[in-house]
């Protein structure tokens, strides 16, 4: 049985990270940042692809060479911030296939209200990894994996940046299958739903819209 919560402590990813947390960043270096470290993400993410063998020739002789087996990707980006992790995701895994669920936060509710919704077909026949670089609330996550799972979403992993206990929490209570994967748990959400200490506002940090 594959964890629920794996946080992934390398150091590369541990550096980058606290470079991102910086008030003091822009946002062209942030995003520079965020596009890293979604590469080295993607190691911890897809380390157990099934591998298959196949026969192929060097330049001095034959060997049985692995190559991940033909399970069909799907990259869901939920906007905004998810493009800071999808664009570094598709760098290493460029065959995978992207979707996007559009969801914005309500302020005063800090519920999650849908805009747009674009994923690619046979989503029940592919490993698909929801990206969004904030779990605060888990709101946002929770609705879109349910959207994910309405189109066929069966074999999903979440994937983010920084966990607050309350959204690892909220996604363990209604979506139990589904494992996240983040660089670091952190203390807590204040009263206006950002995660403490965290970065901000991960697409204004991207965006500089802030
Ligand atoms: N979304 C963000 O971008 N930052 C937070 O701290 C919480 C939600």
């Amino acid at each position: 049985m594959t964890n629920h919560l794996t946080i992934i402590k390398h150091p590369l990813i541990q550096h980058k990270l606290s470079l991102m947390r910086s008030k003091e960043t822009p946002s062209s270096v942030f995003r520079h940042l965020l596009w890293e470290t979604s590469m080295l993400l993607a190691y911890e993410i897809t380390r157990d692809l099934p591998i298959v063998k196949t026969r192929l020739e060097t330049p001095l002789c034959q060997m049985q060479a692995p190559f991940i087996e033909g399970k069909k990707l799907a990259l869901i980006s939920i906007l905004r911030a998810g493009n800071g992790l999808l664009n570094g995701l598709l760098e290493v895994i460029p065959s995978a296939r992207v979707g996007f669920v559009g969801l914005y936060r309500d302020e005063e509710t800090l519920e999650p209200v849908e805009y747009y919704l674009k994923v690619p077909p046979q989503l029940d026949q592919r490993l698909v990894i929801a990206v969004d670089p904030m779990l605060a609330t888990g709101n946002s996550s929770v609705a879109a994996i349910d959207r994910l799972k309405e189109e066929g979403a069966k074999d999903m992993r979440m994937l983010c940046l920084l966990a607050a206990p309350e959204g690892v929490a909220r996604m363990r209570e209604i979506h139990p299958e589904v494992p996240i994967f983040t660089a670091a748990l952190d203390e807590k959400l204040n009263d206006q739903g950002y995660i403490v200490p965290g970065l901000g506002d991960a697409g204004d940090r991207m965006f500089g819209t802030c």
